[in-house]
């Protein structure tokens, strides 16, 4: 089973990026199911339903998602009645949506598993814990389950990776936008990265106008940042997944250009 994994996708640069780079990645690699962490993809923060169709229009399978998840208001209008879009499960019982789903590809169920991390970031719920109990539940039903850990700490998710190897086919790191260079197959055969990257303009900081983000930094005053636009790309990895162990027989990283 050939999964691809495509990192936090910023504002129009980077659904572009996947309008036109997924049709090649899907023959190249020849994929199965694609899934995509979308946190950033309306105006870089956020999802409204119009992007979401258009990404699964674009042939994405799943989309998960994380701290961003409510900075579009209407988000609480859809969420409910779009199982394929996940938001982090580790908040708090009684926030809408759902942070785990049950899918298939090529008849095989596909578990995914999105769930923040706490930190330097929001305090919610244990992401070691509920993530664990989200793999149990799955794992009556899938031999495959991915999971997007969106977190800003190296330290967390590379723990994440440890406490699920074998649990899962693979521990996918999100958030930090920047693809780091440690892909690897744990020793009981969890796919392990700490960030698969981000999509969208690499002219940026990640993701954002240069000059706004600069501005921010000089003044520590509030500033709106925009969407950059420059030397746009797709950072993504390719899980290849033995069917019937649900363990990972490689992980490779992918970075297309535009
Ligand atoms: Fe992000
Ligand atoms: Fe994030």
């Amino acid at each position: 089973m050939k999964i691809l994994f495509i990192g936090d996708i910023v504002g129009a640069p980077g659904r572009e990026a996947v309008k036109k780079l997924l049709p090649g990645l899907k023959k190249e690699f020849a994929l199965d199911f694609a899934i995509a962490n979308a946190e950033n993809a309306a105006g870089g923060s956020g999802v409204t339903l119009k992007v979401v169709e258009e990404l699964f229009a674009a042939g994405l399978d799943v989309l998960t998602s994380g701290d961003h998840i409510w900075k579009k208001k209407e988000i609480f209008e859809f969420i409910n009645g779009e199982g394929r879009l996940l938001r982090p499960l580790n908040f708090p019982t009684g926030a809408p949506g759902r942070g785990w789903g049950l899918f298939k590809a090529k008849n095989t169920p596909v578990g995914v598993i999105n769930v923040n991390g706490r930190v330097f970031m929001e305090a919610l719920d244990c992401p070691f814990r509920t993530s664990r109990q989200a793999q149990e539940e799955l794992s009556e039903d899938a031999k495959i389950i991915i999971v997007d850990i969106h977190a800003e700490a190296t330290s967390e998710k590379v723990a994440l990776g440890w406490y699920l190897d074998g649990k899962v086919s693979a521990v996918l790191g999100t958030h930090t936008h920047i693809q780091t260079a440690d892909e690897k197959i744990l020793p009981n055969g969890t796919a392990y990265i700490t960030d698969v990257g981000m999509t969208g303009a690499y002219d940026s900081v990640i993701g954002r106008r240069v000059e706004d983000v600069l501005e921010r930094f000089l003044t520590a005053v509030p500033v709106r940042f925009e969407v950059a636009e420059g030397n746009v790309q797709l950072h993504a990895v390719v899980l290849d997944i033995e069917e019937n162990s649900g363990k990972a027989r490689s992980i490779i990283r992918i970075q297309k250009k535009l």
